[in-house]
């Protein structure tokens, strides 16, 4: 399925919490920075055993768990409720929790708010916004009250009607440098990290020459400081639509379909439950009971 030699990750407790200056050690080694997202407590708690350094409670969330047609529609307070559940399954990668659409973009003022509300209530390390333009300037503000900003340029889904759709972009020399003109801003706006999703290798190959903060790519190429996957992609957890830059290791939902069609089956042949799945009561405690029950009644 991969190639490659197998790493297999240190146990948590030998493991060391991944912090804003481990992640510049990692890029300055060159060592790739492996995220994924997360919207539960058991899938936290994956990503915790599996040994990867970044989670991201996505806004892609609204459509993996929450069955929203995109990102647009999802709430401050669902995401916040995924990230707590997130949180309490988390030990050493960092967390990151996605600001929704209509979160952050009007003032300042909302998306250090919006922010606080994810470091106070959901117990995230961080924060991701998506585009360039006006995010600039909103990321610098919340880098100023203290919290750490993970940028998003190239596809950015919150705003994919106003892009076009679904679809790659830095695909001309103007809209390249349209790319590499926002990635720069939210650098030196004091981001720590931004993702590049859905741009050419090649575009990505130019900017990386650029880019002193880790970059972390999602159809960006192999050229970026780390990777990132919607788990629910990368696991096969559901059949929907697979953008081309998804790798898919597993077939989960596959195997969730086969186990409950197994439950299924059995419970309607009374093959499910057997003896070793009941509770037992001693014997002279089942002839009391029957001895204290009312005499049975055969006629109205
Ligand atoms: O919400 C999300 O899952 C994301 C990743 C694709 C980076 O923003």
């Amino acid at each position: 399925m991969s190639a490659g030699p197998r790493v297999t990750p240190a146990p948590a407790r030998k493991r060391k919490a991944t912090t804003l200056s481990s992640l510049g050690e990692k890029k300055a080694l060159g060592e790739p920075i492996v995220m994924i997202t997360a919207y539960d407590y058991p899938s936290a708690k994956v990503a915790e055993d599996a040994g990867v350094d970044l989670v991201l409670v996505g806004d892609s969330g609204a459509m993996t768990v929450l069955g929203y047609p995109s990102t647009v529609p999802v709430k401050t307070d669902e995401l916040l409720m995924l990230a707590q559940a997130v949180r309490r399954g988390l030990k050493t990668p960092l967390m990151i929790g996605d600001l929704p659409f209509g979160s952050y973009e009007a003032s300042n003022e909302e998306a250090i708010r919006s922010a606080q509300r994810f470091i106070k209530e959901a117990g995230c390390d961080a924060v991701k916004i998506e585009r360039g333009g006006t995010s600039v300037e909103r990321a610098a503000a919340m880098v100023g009250a203290g919290i750490p900003v993970m940028g998003h340029v190239g596809l950015t889904p919150q705003t994919a009607t106003a892009l076009g759709g679904y679809r790659s972009q830095g695909r001309t020399a103007e809209r390249a440098l349209n790319v590499l003109h926002d990635a720069l801003a939210l650098q030196e706006a004091g981001c720590f990290a931004i993702v590049f999703e859905a741009i050419p290798s090649d575009v990505t190959d130019v900017i990386m020459g650029a880019m002193e903060i880790p970059v972390i790519g999602i159809g960006a190429g192999p050229s970026t400081d780390g990777q990132v996957l919607v788990l629910h992609d990368l696991l096969g957890i559901h059949g929907g639509f697979q953008p081309k830059f998804v790798k898919r290791y597993a077939d989960v939902k596959s195997a969730m379909v086969r186990g409950v069609e197994a439950y299924v089956q059995e419970v309607r042949t009374r093959a499910f439950p057997l003896a070793e799945h009941t509770y037992g009561i001693a014997p002279e405690e089942l002839d009391r009971l029957r001895a204290q029950l009312p005499p049975h009644r055969t006629t109205v």
